[in-house]
């Protein structure tokens, strides 16, 4: 028996509900907030990642699918989708449209990790990137967007994590300083860290290992790095953050497992749990990233939802979904002749814009009729010899279980 591969899963009919609510409110947002679509190819050229996420990194070192084509060009399955959005802002010359541009997108993310609840290695963001200005007034109002997602979709107890990581002024000075204290306490550190430590020390402080998770607590923190320019955007932000009522708690060993981020870094997680792995949301600032994709220096903020994990918290919290669209009407017949105008009917009806069900193969009138009830029509048209020959019907509401005879032809104006 073949199953869906690990880390993998089928969006069966009956979950679609929950993906269609998500979808429909991201959409609202969006508009509210001036985002329009934008879908790149599910594969780029690997070094597209390799650049902008870092070689550090667990994506890159880890979990990318990448491959040789046929043509021995590397690719890899999108890892995530800020880089792919920058590559085409690059390409598209939108630099000369007016800035910021915005653009959302739902795509589906490749990461070979370790699945568990939430965790998968096919999984879906719903993303936003703004690109184009550096205002921390750009910043709070993708923080409100994905605050406001949130709040939208009917979840609750969620706490907002904030920090700043700075710019590549004062971003070195830290580094040393992260690299001289973990240095203190190199023997205690994973393997990964430790070899990180040379080369990546902010890594350190989001390295998910029991080892390693204690020293971050004392390690320090890098807010009291910030030069002048990176300080007085982050306050800015908490105070637009503070006019949008938008409460947060300052994280000091949030950094995000992407290298990309200057400045703003921040994640959404259910109340009392945090780190990557529980996140709902996670986003930031990246100046410096279309710069380094080979585009003219531009500052860009954005986030990015996981929809398999908006999924899990709106049924932890028991949110109640609007139910799928449901079909008008359900045809039942009994004869070969009954059969033929069912066909009919349910073209005609079709034609005039209302959805309509029927069985197939020959079915007891009974079995036609609770066929209609679970597919939840809110009438079902009944055709018999009988009917066929005096060219009427029988129309029954579902809900009220009452039925009458009338027209064929005027089944439709009925209905409409
Ligand atoms: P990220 O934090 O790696 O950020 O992923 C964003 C969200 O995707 C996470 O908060 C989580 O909800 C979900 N997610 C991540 N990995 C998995 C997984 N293996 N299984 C299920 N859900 C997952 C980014 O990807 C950035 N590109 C976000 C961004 C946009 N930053 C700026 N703009």
């Amino acid at each position: 028996m073949y199953q869906a591969p690990r880390g993998t899963s089928d969006i069966l009919p009956e979950e679609q509900a929950y993906w269609d609510y998500i979808r429909q409110k991201a959409e609202q947002i969006c508009a509210l907030y001036g985002y329009h679509r934008i879908d790149t190819p599910t594969f780029e050229d690997s070094r597209l990642f390799v650049r902008s996420i870092g070689e550090e990194t667990d994506i890159v070192e880890k979990e990318m699918y990448s491959f040789n084509d046929k043509g021995g060009d590397s690719l890899t399955l999108r890892p995530e989708g800020t880089a792919p959005v920058c590559r085409a802002y690059i390409e598209h010359g939108m630099h000369t449209l007016s800035q910021p541009v915005k653009l959302y997108y739902f795509a589906s993310i490749f990461r070979y990790e370790r699945p568990q609840a939430g965790r998968y290695r096919e999984h879906h963001q719903f993303g936003v990137e703004a690109i184009g200005d550096n205002d921390p007034a750009l910043d709070a109002e993708v923080i409100h967007m994905a605050s406001q997602l949130c709040t939208k979709l009917g979840l609750k107890r969620l706490a907002l994590s904030l920090n700043s990581i700075g710019c590549n002024n004062c971003r070195p000075k830290y580094l040393e300083s992260l690299k001289a204290y973990y240095s203190q306490h190199k023997e205690s550190l994973c393997p990964d860290c430790k070899r990180r430590l040379a080369v990546n020390p902010l890594r350190l402080l989001d390295c998910k290992k029991p080892s390693c998770t204690p020293l971050t607590e004392r390690a320090p923190q890098s807010i009291e790095y910030l030069c002048s320019d990176c300080a007085e955007h982050f306050e800015q932000l908490t105070k637009f953050l503070k006019l949008l009522n938008i409460a947060f708690s300052l994280t000091h060993r949030l950094v995000r497992g992407l290298d990309y981020y200057t400045r703003t870094v921040f994640e959404i997680s259910p109340e009392g749990e945090t780190g990557a792995q529980v996140a709902i949301c996670g986003g930031g600032r990246y100046d410096n990233l279309i710069e380094q994709l080979g585009g003219k220096p531009t500052p860009a903020v954005g986030f990015a939802t996981g929809i398999e994990r908006l999924v899990l918290n709106l049924k932890r919290q028991k949110v109640p979904i609007p139910l799928l669209s449901t079909p008008t009407v359900f045809i039942a017949y009994l004869g070969k002749e009954a059969k033929e105008e069912a066909i009919k009917l349910a073209s005609h009806l079709r034609g005039r814009g209302i959805s309509v069900i029927s069985t197939f193969s020959e079915r007891s009138l009974k079995a036609q009729l609770k066929q209609a009830n679970t597919s939840r029509a809110r009438y079902a048209v009944i055709i018999g010899e009988d009917e066929v020959k005096n060219k009427c019907v029988v129309l029954r509401n579902m809900a009220e279980g009452k039925q009458e005879i009338i027209p064929l032809d005027k089944v439709a104006s009925i209905l409409h």
